[in-house]
């Protein structure tokens, strides 16, 4: 599986930043996981590098409060960021993260992918197509990664891969394939990590 080469190398926490002049130098590609807050993200990437606590996950939206770099050892940063949407924050506070998260997506130029993380309960909502479509006028290729599968039935998640795939119809910058996952069972995680091994 190659994309177990590319997290075979333990993954390592490189920084937190907080405003877009403390970002890496832009000298090498990097990937990010994107969603609501409270949608999985610290935890997929858990899952991804097997390190059970290497970004902070919690049942508390908004957990993730910079935007955290990690450093795969030949392949792109993993970059974690904060969620959108309701957060357990005071709403200043919040508003600042939405601003660097809309600039980081919209201004990073070493942005190669985003991965925009859906709960496979809700599907897209207003909130994420917001989000979409900040990334079609950035021209950052996104792909959506269903979070959280166990939670549903089969029938459930026929439905919600066919509502996805009907929103993703009007966004130009979106790769058409939908990663179904689980952090919790594990499923698709190994998917995930052949795409990000193996992407142009
Ligand atoms: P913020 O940083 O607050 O934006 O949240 P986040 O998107 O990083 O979510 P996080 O990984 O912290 O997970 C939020 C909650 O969902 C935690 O309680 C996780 O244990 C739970 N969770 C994450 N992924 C899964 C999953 O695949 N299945 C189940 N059942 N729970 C999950
Ligand atoms: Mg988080």
């Amino acid at each position: 599986e190659r994309g177990r080469l590319l997290f075979a190398a333990p993954v390592e926490f490189l920084k937190g930043v907080v405003a877009m002049a403390g970002l890496p130098p832009a000298d090498r590609v990097e990937i990010c996981f994107a969603g609501r807050s409270n949608v999985g993200k610290s935890s997929l990437i858990n899952a991804l590098t097997g390190r059970k606590n290497l970004a902070r996950a919690s049942n508390t939206p908004g957990r993730t409060q910079e935007i955290n770099y990690f450093t795969t050892t030949e392949g792109p940063y993993l970059v974690d960021l904060p969620g959108y949407g309701f957060a357990e924050a005071p709403v200043a506070v919040v508003e600042k993260w939405q601003r660097l998260l809309k600039a980081y997506l919209s201004g990073r130029v070493t942005l190669r992918r985003a991965f925009v993380l859906i709960d496979a309960r809700h599907g897209v909502k207003a909130v994420d197509d917001e989000i979409l479509t900040l990334l079609d006028r950035s021209a950052v290729t996104f792909q959506v990664v269903l979070t959280k599968v166990d939670k549903i039935s089969k029938a459930e998640r026929e439905k919600v891969i066919e509502q996805v795939a009907q929103a993703l119809t009007k966004h130009p910058a979106a790769h058409p394939e939908i990663v179904v996952t689980s952090s919790e069972k594990g499923e698709g995680v190994a998917t995930l990590r052949t795409i990000i091994a193996t992407m142009e």
